[in-house]
Parts: C-alpha cells; structure tokens; sequence
C-alpha cells in the first residue's frame, strides 16, 4: 500500500468517493458530477496535499487521503480527510495511509496542528484518529453541507511534537 499524489486521470476514483450515496453517509450524502469536477481540479493541481491511496503490484487505486489548510478558533491549521471504497475497508488501508499523509504534511513544517473532524457515529475514523495519536478536544457541531448539521468530534495532532 502506498499513497501518491493526485493526478489527473483520478476523477473515476473521485467519483467513486464522492459520488456514492454509502460512502457519504457520514459526511453530508453524496456529491453531484460538477462539486466532483471542482474538487478534482483543486486536488491534481501540483502540491495540492491531495493523494490517492494504490495497492498491489498493479498499482490499483482504492481511496484517498488528504489534507488542506483552514481557519480554526483563530488559527490557521491542516484538515485532513480519508475515504477508502467499500471493497478494501476494513484491512488497516486508510490508517496505513493516514499515517504516511501525516509523515509529509509533518515534514513541511508548514503548520502546527493538523485536525480531523469525523462524525461521532463515524466509528472507524475516530478509531483512526486515535490510533495516530490524535487527541479528542471536543465535540462540536458542522453545517455540511449548508442546511445539514453534523455532530463531529474535534480531535487534533501536534505535528511540531514528537512524532
Ligand atoms: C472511514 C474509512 C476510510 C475507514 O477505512 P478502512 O480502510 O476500512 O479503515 P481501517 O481498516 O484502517 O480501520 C480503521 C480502524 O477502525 C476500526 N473499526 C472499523 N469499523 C469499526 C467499528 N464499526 N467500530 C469500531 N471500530 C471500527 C478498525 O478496527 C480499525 O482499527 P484497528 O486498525 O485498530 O483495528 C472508510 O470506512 C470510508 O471510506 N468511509 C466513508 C468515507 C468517510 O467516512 N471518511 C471519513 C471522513 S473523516
């Protein structure tokens, strides 16, 4: 397993993330083809923090990992996402992965903290989050997308702290 950046052919990987009503469950329900078309431009676009997760000698494409730069409580942090599909859930890949997207955001040295934001119910990504060492802060609430609110839990990683 290993991740690589976003490239331009990834829009079906997209699609398939994005636009799948079971993988979105936790996160709004699923995107329309021109939000998908946005974001794919944003994340092939060279340095975007953006990367698809592959597997196998053949170099199968099965998720992504991501993270981004956003204004939080007056600071300026990285958010982080992951999405794995459903046929290659549950073998350790989006933690695996995580792990390796935490390395390179680390080594910018760019920005301090680095959040994730899962829903409470969203059991496997707050195991995740605690498995990599994040700490839980709180829970709080999102409106995402505008006029659905989600109830997630607020858990932060020090990416200037030991490692
Ligand atoms: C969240 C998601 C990426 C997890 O992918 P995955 O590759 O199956 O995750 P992993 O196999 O690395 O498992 C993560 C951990 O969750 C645990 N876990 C899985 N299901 C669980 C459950 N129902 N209850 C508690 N823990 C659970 C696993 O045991 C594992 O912990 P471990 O390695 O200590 O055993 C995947 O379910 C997904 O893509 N969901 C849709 C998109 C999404 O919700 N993204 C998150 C946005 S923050």
């Amino acid at each position: 397993m290993q991740i690589e950046p976003w490239g331009e052919g990834d829009l079906p990987l997209l699609e398939k993330a994005l636009g799948d009503p079971a993988m979105m469950e936790h996160l709004g329900g699923p995107e329309g083809p021109e939000k998908i078309a946005e974001r794919q431009a944003g994340y092939e676009k060279a340095g975007s923090g953006q990367f698809k997760i592959v597997v196998g000698a053949t170099g199968e494409a099965v998720g992504w990992v991501g993270y981004w730069a956003r204004a939080w409580r007056d600071d300026e942090v990285y958010e982080i996402g992951w999405s794995v599909i459903p046929a290659f859930q549950g073998r350790g890949i989006a933690g695996l992965a995580t792990r390796q997207a935490i390395a390179i955001a680390r080594s910018e040295r760019k920005h301090r903290f680095l959040h994730a934001f899962p829903s409470v119910g969203n059991a496997p990504s707050n195991a995740i989050c605690r498995k990599l060492g994040f700490t839980l802060l709180e829970e709080c609430e999102f409106e995402y997308p505008p006029g659905t609110f989600m109830q997630c839990n607020d858990w932060r990683l020090d990416l200037f702290g030991r490692s």
